[in-house]
């Protein structure tokens, strides 16, 4: 469950101008909340992102009535053209997410003046800082043109389900505040940048958000608590890992009780996200984990408001 901040997003934010009045397309855009009746042309929006497989129309019904984000479309003469989300998640901290053009819209800073009303809307709501998660180049330019620094670089590693062994062990949260100083100073921590690197929302690390985390069950222990990964809610039939502390065989026991925990769940396999260069590298090569996705990396950005 995600806590709820006290600021809340003010659903309506009005006019933004031109899109871009050199473009000659013309029309005002405009931003509005969506709406249960844009499922059709948001889905429409969404059937070239990431070759069909965009995860909005999954949420879509969630989002729109999730009282407690902002979920908006922005319009060119009634026509809806884009949509994107600002989702307070955790004190100070906003989280940016689920930003698409139309694909006969891009390029024509839609997107730039979109990601702008958002970024005044959370300034004006006294948020601290606004983070978001991306692994698409256009994104990339798109977000660090408008001043969000990179925080974290992720490789995805997949290990699939095995048979045969035990699964992991959980902590109870008070057990899970004490790996606090263990995980702060393991091997490669510093490429964490003071975060949880999940793609739902990236909160600051710290003893705190162990114990939440263990309260939620997403904490897994190797023998005598030298090694920890900290799980994220998946968006598929696995189990996904959003930070990975310790190395060596308390590690390499780890890494093989994830791939038994999947199996014993039913689930497919284990995805980890890891920053390249982490030295869980090798562990991960010698418990069967390969990289998902060698040629991309995803990232999670912030901007200080
Ligand atoms: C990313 C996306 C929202 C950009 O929307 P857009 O309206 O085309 O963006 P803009 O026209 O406002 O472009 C703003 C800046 O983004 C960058 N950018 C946008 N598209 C780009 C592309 N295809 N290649 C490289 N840079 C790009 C550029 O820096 C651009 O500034 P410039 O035009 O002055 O060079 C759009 O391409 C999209 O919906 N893509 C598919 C979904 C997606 O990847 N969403 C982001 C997930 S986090």
């Amino acid at each position: 469950m995600r806590a709820r901040a006290a600021q809340e997003v003010s659903p309506e934010m009005g006019r933004l101008g031109a899109a871009d009045p050199s473009s000659g397309r013309g029309g005002d855009l405009q931003l509005r909340p969506v709406r249960p009746a844009d499922r059709e042309r948001i889905i429409e929006i969404t059937k070239d992102v990431w070759e069909g497989r965009d995860y909005i129309p999954r949420v879509f019904d969630s989002w729109v009535a999730d009282a407690g984000a902002s979920f908006q479309a922005a319009e060119i003469e009634g026509v809806v053209v884009g949509v994107q989300r600002l989702r307070p998640y955790a004190p100070g901290l906003v989280w940016y997410e689920g930003l698409r053009v139309a694909a006969a819209q891009r390029r024509h800073g839609i997107g730039k003046a979109m990601l702008a009303a958002s970024i005044g809307e959370a300034r004006e709501q006294g948020f601290r800082q606004m983070r978001l998660a991306t692994r698409d180049l256009p994104a990339v330019r798109l977000f660090e043109s408008a001043g969000f620094g990179r925080m974290v670089e992720m490789k995805w590693w997949r290990g699939l389900r095995v048979e045969g062994g035990d699964p992991a062990r959980i902590p109870d949260p008070a057990e899970a505040k004490k790996l606090w100083p263990g995980i702060a100073s393991s091997a490669g921590f510093e490429l964490y940048a003071g975060v949880c690197p999940d793609m739902n929302g990236a909160r600051d690390l710290d003893a705190d958000e162990l114990e939440r985390l263990a309260r939620n069950g997403l904490v897994r222990l190797g023998p005598g608590g030298r090694a920890v990964a900290l799980l994220r809610e998946p968006w598929g039939q696995n189990i996904a890992v959003s930070l990975l502390a310790g190395r060596g065989g308390a590690l390499r026991e780890l890494l093989m009780a994830l791939r038994f925990e999947a199996d014993a769940d039913g689930l497919n396999h284990v995805t980890i996200n890891l920053p390249p260069g982490h030295p869980a590298e090798e562990d991960l090569k010698a418990t069967g984990y390969d990289f998902a996705d060698a040629e991309h990396s995803a990232y999670i950005y912030a901007l200080t408001l």
